[in-house]
């Protein structure tokens, strides 16, 4: 009877040593010990063969029963070790929600995409309506449809970079004829592309960027926003002009700023006018912000020349309109009397932040 007393011994340590096992990995080593090819219970059953014929049923019975046994226990040590180890996973890798975040700093918009948007919101208030031209236009555009042919005096004013599709080196390009490509120098070439495309009543405003062969300085930039007005209507005069212009600068500066209209040239205008804004430092006795003068220039104006309408078909007789362009970059200065423009593209958060 020592087998069957081996049986029970071996079913008792054997189900004591999983309860025991503290991982699934020392709990697999227990297995190997017990079922494996070399564990004891394998061992004891490779024994029956020599069991005497009418002790073998009970034997094997008993047998089987204690691996039935050790397999469920294993079974359930086994499950109970995975839900273990997976508590222990969600306790190490808990994410504790109430630690505040990390804060991304919230960026803001620059003062020059600020001053374009209160720009065009003004005049959309009285009827005007955005369009988009094209940073690259070819010379006609730019040019010689706004009344300025290629042996125009102003152009020199207004040298810019040209976009040459093909150099030879030998002969360089020195023409430079109406389709040659150039980075504009003035959103006024909108102008022409609207009035080709539209009929009056025309009420318009683009915004965009401008290139100049300039160097910067505190009032020059080589690359700067401009915003482009245009109306062409029936009985427009050269009061509405002043009427539009001088409502703009009250809204943008406040309403206790003057205008003043002072003649001046464009090619694509006759008449021409700047505008100045009366100094809002001194209001406009003269300091050193405005150069002692009382007054600061804010764009060009002018009533459409019959030529700029002779290129695009618009009657003169019928329709008359106006124009205007002014510099968004300067009008951000006098309105924050930021002494440079370069400041506004240095990127300076010291700066930047300060708007
Ligand atoms: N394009 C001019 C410049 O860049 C600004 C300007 C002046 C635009 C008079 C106009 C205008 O439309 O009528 O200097």
């Amino acid at each position: 009877m020592t087998l069957l007393h081996n049986i029970k011994t071996l079913r008792s340590e054997a189900l004591s040593a999983i309860e025991q096992a503290g991982s699934a990995p020392a709990l697999e080593q227990v297995r190997i010990g017990i079922l494996g090819k070399k564990g004891t219970l394998t061992a004891l059953l490779r024994g029956m063969g020599a069991v005497q014929p009418e002790e073998r049923a009970a034997l094997g019975a008993a047998a089987n029963e204690a691996r039935d046994a050790i397999e469920a226990a294993l079974k359930e040590r086994r499950s109970c070790l995975d839900a273990e180890a997976l508590d222990e996973r969600f306790a190490a890798e808990a994410l504790d929600v109430t630690l505040p975040g990390r804060t991304r700093p919230l960026g803001s918009r620059h003062l020059i995409s600020r001053i374009t948007d209160e720009v065009v919101e003004i005049f959309r208030s009285i009827g005007y309506r955005v369009v988009e031209g094209t940073e690259v236009e070819t010379d006609y555009y730019n040019f010689v449809a706004l009344n300025t042919p290629a042996d125009h005096p102003s152009r020199r004013m207004q040298d810019t970079f040209y976009v040459v599709e093909h150099t030879d080196e030998a002969s360089p390009p020195t023409v430079r004829g109406e389709s040659s490509v150039l980075l504009r120098t003035q959103t006024s070439g909108v102008q022409v592309h609207v009035m080709e495309q539209e009929q009056p009543p025309i009420y318009i405003l683009a915004p965009g960027r401008v290139y100049r062969r300039d160097v910067a300085d505190p009032s020059h930039l080589p690359q700067f926003t401009q915003v482009e007005g245009l109306v062409v209507d029936k009985g427009i005069t050269f009061g509405d002009l002043k009427g539009t212009l001088d409502f703009f600068c009250k809204q943008m500066f406040g309403e206790e700023r003057k205008t003043r209209f002072r003649p001046h040239f464009f090619p694509f205008t006759e008449p021409s006018a700047e505008v100045d804004v009366s100094c809002g430092i001194c209001g406009g006795e003269g300091c050193r912000f405005c150069k002692g003068t009382g007054w600061l220039e804010i764009l060009g104006c002018g009533m459409v020349d019959p030529n700029v309408f002779g290129h695009v078909g618009i009657d003169p007789e019928e329709y008359s309109g106006f124009a205007f362009g002014l510099g968004i970059e300067r009008i951000a200065c006098l309105k924050f009397n930021v002494p440079d423009l370069r400041m506004l593209l240095e990127g300076d958060m010291r700066f930047l932040r300060q708007f």
